[in-house]
């Protein structure tokens, strides 16, 4: 008996072991040669991007290369900037980070870059484009959280989006992009995910509550997040790099930080102050909200009516067009102004999309704000812009359109919005058998009650659709008599 009591022991701190060196294994140790390298911007797209990279401690020094690029590979008039080396301490290493700004740039214009310690260790030189200084066709992938299983399952989505989209000017990530904020294993998946894309389409992240970490009973923002990434300090003091804005031919593109804002009360008054200039001094025909928690939660009993009651205000006293959020793990879209099913409509304020890219899902609540709804689907989102059009479509991980809609400003701040979700194609709202079986009594009741109430609301719409497009064939029928 006690030798068995012995083996259980034994072999469980055994286990324990095994478990605790494995994930503190660096699977992604920093080298000589620059890694983790990713674009940005501080300053103007037109004329500067940002470029971040780490090496091992030993690489002290960082430099960039930059020149206009050419099919020819002698690049003339190279360009050098030096980096800013921060040391970074981490879990499982120390390293530096290095960032640069080249600025000084011509506006719509490819140039090479590398980046390494000016001497024996340089990436590839990598092609990077420049923004029009103008108001200019543009489009970008909007990402929900990634934030688990990241190499595993979360690159498949970022790469089926480069492969299957139309280039992209940039990639914006609406917070929770690793789990654990700390933990630099994480960001080695999130950096091994996203690979090479990183360096020639800029990143526009804004932080999700799993970028904060609770350190000395304080809740502080990841210690990779201003070392990883070089973003606009426009932002209000003490949320530089996590709330602020950016002018993209045409199109202000605001971060806002709701964790901060939500925990709190001195951000949120801030970010109010700061938004309220920020969108009331706004030379731009469009105007995009990217913040990690939701307007309207479509996630179980999840709720922040304090966002309602600060932000919404805001973006619906200056218009604001779309809000692209995570942080629920399920797919909607929809808007409190807009009467749900509708497909063409006059329209102010945003419209609001939730979405997940990452394989961690939790239960849609279908309510009645939600549009158009996904569960247990991973999606990525292309938004384009083009003069007064902007057109919003999702695509499932396998590159399927799933959801589409256009919001076409027809002057006076109005705008016309045209729900163009593929019809015929049925709603990804279905449960299977076994994550049905997973719920407990209560659970599977509240779920079924608002399945059956979505598409009892589904159901009347599509008949009034049916009825007023009918009404139009008849009046056109008529026209032609
Ligand atoms: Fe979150």
């Amino acid at each position: 008996m006690k030798n068995l009591f012995s083996l259980l022991f034994f072999s469980s701190v055994w286990f324990l072991n095994a478990q605790t060196s494995a994930a503190l294994v660096d699977y992604y140790p920093p080298g000589p040669m620059p890694d983790r390298i990713i674009t940005s911007w501080k300053t103007d797209p037109s004329t500067s991007f940002a470029v971040n990279w780490r090496t091992a401690v030993t690489v002290t020094k960082g430099i960039g290369q930059i020149a206009v690029a050419s099919a020819s590979p002698d690049f003339d008039s190279i360009m050098v900037t030096e980096a800013i080396s921060e040391m970074l301490v981490s879990d499982l290493s120390a390293a530096y980070y290095h960032s640069l700004n080249f600025t000084g740039l011509k506006p719509n214009t490819t140039y090479v870059y590398r980046v390494g310690d000016g001497q024996n260790t340089w990436s590839e030189w990598i092609h990077f484009h420049t923004a029009e200084a103008k108001e200019a066709p543009f489009s970008f992938i909007y990402f929900g959280d990634a934030q688990n299983d990241i190499k595993s399952k979360w690159s498949r989505t970022i790469r089926q989006a480069y492969s299957d989209l139309p280039k992209a000017d940039f990639m914006l990530h609406a917070g929770d992009l690793i789990n654990v904020a700390q933990r630099d294993h994480e960001w080695g998946e999130w950096f091994y995910a996203g690979g090479w894309i990183y360096q020639n389409i800029p990143s526009v992240p804004t932080p999700g509550n799993h970028e904060y970490a609770r350190v000395n009973n304080k809740t502080i923002l990841s210690k990779h997040w201003r070392p990883s990434f070089t973003l606009p300090e426009n932002g209000p003091t003490g949320l530089e790099e996590s709330v602020y804005y950016l002018d993209y031919q045409g199109t202000r593109v605001i971060s806002l930080n709701t964790t901060a804002y939500l925990s709190f009360d001195q951000d949120s008054i801030s970010q109010m102050l700061w938004l309220d200039k920020v969108l009331q001094n706004n030379p731009n025909k469009w105007t995009v909200v990217t913040m990690h928690h939701p307007v309207y939660s479509p996630a179980g009993d999840r709720d922040n009516p304090s966002l309602r009651n600060g932000l919404k205000t805001l973006f619906d006293k200056y218009n604001v067009d779309v809000v692209l959020q995570g942080h629920d793990h399920t797919y909607a879209r929809g808007g409190n102004n807009l009467p749900i099913g509708a497909t063409v409509i006059d329209s102010t304020g945003p419209v609001y999309a939730v979405s997940v890219s990452g394989p961690k899902m939790y239960l849609s609540n279908l309510l009645p704000w939600i549009d158009r709804a996904a569960v247990e689907t991973q999606l990525y989102q292309l938004v384009q812009v083009n003069k007064d059009t902007l057109t919003y479509e999702a695509y499932t991980t396998l590159g399927e359109l799933y959801d589409k809609f256009k919001l076409i400003k027809t002057g006076n701040g109005r705008k016309k919005f045209i729900d163009l979700a593929p019809p015929g194609l049925k709603e990804r709202i279905d449960l299977t058998t076994a994550r049905l079986e997973k719920l407990n009594a209560a659970e599977r009741g509240k779920w079924i009650e608002r399945f059956n109430a979505y598409k009892a609301r589904k159901l009347v719409h599509e008949e009034a659709i049916k009825a007023l497009t009918t009404k139009g064939k008849m009046v056109k029928a008529k026209k032609k008599k």
